[in-house]
């Protein structure tokens, strides 16, 4: 894959599959973007990334769901690096809850999962256009059913919204060079389910009774997923656009 100088910006690299797909892009020789809110999580990748390759990444911390930090993200990236290659729409937030707690739940899946990727979307794609680059959306399988034992209702629509926004865009962008897909993993082994809210005890049982149903009986890793978002992102994919990747040891079988 040849990402050689290309400029990849990257949300949610302080973590998880973000900073696995970081480290990759960089040991590719890629200029990488790294946003997120933590900024010494944010060094520590940046650091990683450097080490790889010797070229210095560009680390914004940004709080998605506000504007003036959404915008902020692609000034400074054509202020620094003057181009956008690949767009990897990746934070997200897993909000749990009922229909009966209300919308307010919803609002902030929404905000982080789908209003502030459209927005940094609409903002970067004049520089896609420029390059012929691309986007790559993380979603997940909780776009395409709910989740088992688990009501995830909110995160559940907010990232269905994400697979539906990854093909019509596909559609939009596809006459004037830019691709977009979605890759949709499934129980991944990262902070993830904490961040939602689970202690690090009920995360451990939880990961253990879930991925003990699925077919290959075990979870995914982040560079696993991150292999899938290269992939996507590299020229040998480029007849793929508006495709949804499931990455989920066959999760959504049973
Ligand atoms: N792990 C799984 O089992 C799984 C399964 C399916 C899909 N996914 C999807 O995979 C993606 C990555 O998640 P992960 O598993 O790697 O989880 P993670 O380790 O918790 O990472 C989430 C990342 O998103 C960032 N983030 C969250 N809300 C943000 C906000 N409002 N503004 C800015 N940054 C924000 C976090 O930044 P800070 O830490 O700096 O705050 C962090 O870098 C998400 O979209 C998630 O929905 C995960």
């Amino acid at each position: 894959m040849d990402f050689d100088n290309k400029v990849i910006v990257i949300t949610g690299a302080s973590s998880g599959i973000g900073a696995a797909a970081a480290l990759l892009y960089a040991k590719q020789s890629a200029k990488v973007v790294l946003v997120g809110r933590n900024e010494e999580s944010l060094n520590k990748v940046a650091k990683q990334c450097e080490d790889a390759r010797g070229i210095k990444p560009l680390t914004i911390k940004a709080e998605l769901s506000h504007d003036d930090d959404v915008k902020n993200i692609v000034t400074k990236t054509i202020n620094i690096f003057g181009r956008i290659d690949v767009l990897v729409n990746n934070a997200g937030v897993g909000v749990q809850g009922s229909i009966l707690e209300g919308v307010e739940l919803l609002d902030r899946a929404i905000a982080t999962n789908l209003r502030a990727v459209y927005h940094l979307t609409s903002l970067a794609a004049p520089h896609l256009i420029k390059t012929k680059g691309n986007i790559v959306n993380v979603s997940s399988v909780a776009a395409l059913r709910p989740i088992k034992d688990v009501n995830y209702l909110p995160y559940c629509i907010s990232k269905a919204g994400l697979d539906q926004f990854t093909k019509c865009l596909a559609v939009e962008l596809g006459r004037q060079g830019v691709r977009v897909n979605s890759v949709n993993p499934g129980g991944t082994n990262t902070p993830f389910a904490e961040t939602a809210g689970f202690t690090k005890e009920q995360v451990s049982e939880l990961y253990k009774s879930r991925s003990s149903l699925y077919p290959l009986g075990k979870m995914a890793e982040s560079e696993e997923v991150a292999d899938l978002i290269l992939y996507l992102s590299s020229d040998r994919a480029r007849s793929i656009t508006g495709s949804i990747y499931v990455i989920d040891n066959g999760e959504i079988l049973v």
